[in-house]
């Protein structure tokens, strides 16, 4: 997805966009750019491609010493193919402008300029802002022809924009995408999101929809809602792994235990961050989301209805924008989102909000969009995520959930006080149990290279570990690029059997706690098929022609967690064995903010 930075200062602004730019990749991106503004003239950069395709065709421009500001870009393209000349910054006679988001009415308004006498030469939606604001100049003064492009463009935007007619300054809006300002002692600092501010910035400012202003280098102490910014470099990278989405498998243990600090104890589960009477007369609850976070939510239906009996309907939110509305009284809202950021995820959120559903976020980025629309939040507390695959926040997800179910479960007295309590250790146990020993790890990366060149994937279970199935093909297929379906294991004679023969690699999820005898039925009858099957579980499978063996588990969620280990790292064996770029898999992108 479409990443921005931007700088004013004394520093080198070449490399601080480049590295700024280098800390959004994980992103996903197509093309990157970057314009510099020094003594009156404007410099920009494009390149299709990596960064380094960037990097070297800038390495022979120096930037002078002295004052000079600069905008930066990573496309993920929409409208229009990724070309040099699609990626930002577009440039029109003397102003330069970089975009994240959809402009809706792109079209009428070049229309008019064309006729104008402005010439295109992307296919962008972006194009526009920096011809219409050019156009504005013609009767208004910079900073009125700024709002006056702003308050004509609809849809959804971060923009920034620098213009040799005010070469001390830099043009801001935002409507839906994020945009952050930042001071530090080098200058102020403008991203789309938290990671090219760590080492820089020392104080932040998070705007909000509707924000848009012109920023020198002495404005930055007159913006409204500034915090401390203390994010920690170190965990901004690698540790050693060989990509981050490893390091954020290994990490779950410990970052997990965060996520149940001051919530989970001996004596069952609270929430600080929410009044107990936020949850009375909630009779029913919807979970939206989009992606893994979905699974997240498929798992958090089996448990709150398990746990604390209410009725729970699971949406995708693209889908749930605009199907047919049907607001209950006494419904509480959910949405599930790792970056608090996805455009699907924050529309049906808007939309519950107009039916005033009470809302509440289970998300991993504080000040997220999100975050800030919902009534309260939950959050996941797993730092951030690098790999484009989602590991940690699924995890934290999940357990989120669950501990809202025994929550939930408590307050409306379906469980007792020894049945939290025990819910409470087993929470303890299954995190444990996301700890990776190096024998299951080496275990996972022989096994790997006997999956590789089949017809396609069959995960299966049943109950929680259908969405663990299906959330394990979701990772397989991210990363590795082979085909992969989950399935409820139930399902499968009613046609996916079909497909079945030596060719075609099941994973089966075999919990011992939950519906044994029913899951080696459906194994067998894969079997019977001469399916390739890896059965991943605690007790050996006789219809299995493999197994990954999970520890013995007190409950079936800590078998889930320790499965849910298993497919991770099958998942990176299988993707490195393929020579693939795990942590930015082709055609994804980490946060999904436009439609
Ligand atoms: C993208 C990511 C997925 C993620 C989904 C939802 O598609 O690639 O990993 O699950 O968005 O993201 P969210 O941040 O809302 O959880």
């Amino acid at each position: 997805m479409c990443g921005i930075v931007g700088y004013m200062g004394k520093s080198n602004a070449k490399e601080i966009l480049l590295n700024g730019l280098k800390e959004l990749e994980y992103r996903g991106y197509d093309s990157a750019g970057i314009a510099i503004l020094q003594q009156d003239t404007l410099h920009t950069f494009k390149a299709v491609g990596k960064l380094e395709n960037l990097e070297s065709k800038i390495k022979d421009f120096e930037v002078s010493s002295g004052f000079c500001i600069g905008i930066g870009h990573t496309r993920w393209a929409t409208h229009g193919k990724p070309t040099e000349a699609n990626a930002h910054p577009h440039t029109a006679e003397f102003s330069n402008v970089v975009h994240n988001g959809i402009i809706e009415n792109y079209q009428e308004i070049k229309e008019e300029l064309i006729i104008l006498g402005h010439h295109f030469l992307s296919q962008t939606d972006t194009e526009v802002i920096v011809h219409l604001f050019e156009e504005n100049l013609k009767k208004l003064d910079p900073q009125e022809a700024f709002y006056a492009t702003i308050n004509r463009i609809k849809g959804a935007y971060a923009i920034l924009l620098v213009s040799k007619i005010a070469p001390n300054k830099i043009f801001y809006a935002k409507n839906g995408s994020p945009l952050i300002i930042a001071k530090g002692s080098g200058g102020i600092y403008f991203a789309s999101s938290d990671s090219p501010l760590v080492g820089l910035a020392s104080q932040v400012v998070y705007l909000e929809d509707g924000d848009m202003g012109v920023m020198d280098i002495e404005g930055f102490d007159l913006l409204k809602n500034i915090q401390n910014f203390s994010v920690n470099k170190t965990l901004a990278q690698k540790d050693g792994f060989r990509y981050f989405m490893e390091k954020e498998i290994y990490e779950q243990h410990s970052v997990l235990l965060e996520t149940i600090m001051g919530r989970v104890s001996e004596n069952g589960v609270i929430f600080d961050e929410i009044d107990q009477s936020f949850f009375l007369g909630i009779r029913s609850i919807t979970l939206c989301a989009c992606g893994t976070s979905y699974h997240a939510g498929m798992v958090g239906k089996y448990l709150l209805e398990r746990l604390a009996k209410i009725r729970v309907n699971v949406v995708i939110a693209s889908e749930f924008r605009y199907g047919g509305f049907v607001s209950q009284e006494d419904e509480l809202f959910i949405s599930i989102s790792q970056s608090g950021e996805t455009a699907d995820t924050l529309e049906a959120l808007k939309l519950a909000k107009e039916y005033n559903q009470k809302s509440l976020a289970i998300c991993n980025v504080d000040n997220s969009s999100i975050v800030r629309l919902s009534d309260c939040a939950i959050l996941t507390r797993v730092g951030l995520e690098k790999g484009v695959a989602s590991t940690k926040a699924f995890a934290s997800q999940v357990l989120v959930l669950w501990m809202l179910a025994v929550y939930m479960g408590r307050t409306y007295g379906h469980l007792d006080e020894r049945e939290a309590k025990l819910q409470s250790s087993d929470m303890l146990s299954a995190i444990r149990a996301t700890k990776v020993e190096s024998k299951f790890h080496e275990r996972i990366k022989r096994l790997s290279k006997r999956y590789l060149h089949g017809h396609g994937f069959f995960f299966i279970g049943r109950d929680v570990f259908y969405p663990l199935a299906l959330e394990g093909a979701l990772k397989l297929k991210e990363i590795s690029y082979l085909h992969a379906e989950g399935y409820p294991s139930g399902e499968m004679k009613h046609g996916p059997i079909a497909l079945a023969d030596s060719n075609l690699f099941t994973i089966a999820l075999l919990s011992e706690h939950l519906l044994y005898d029913k899951m080696q039925s459906n194994i067998a009858e894969l079997s019977a098929r001469d399916a390739t099957i890896c059965v991943i579980g605690s007790k050996e499978c006789e219809s299995a022609d493999d197994m990954i063996i999970i520890p013995q588990a007190k409950s079936y969620m800590e078998e889930f967690f320790s499965m849910m280990l298993g497919l991770q790292l099958l998942s990176l064996e299988v993707a490195i064995r393929l020579g693939n770029d795990v942590d930015m898999p082709r055609n994804l992108a980490k946060s999904v903010t436009v439609e």
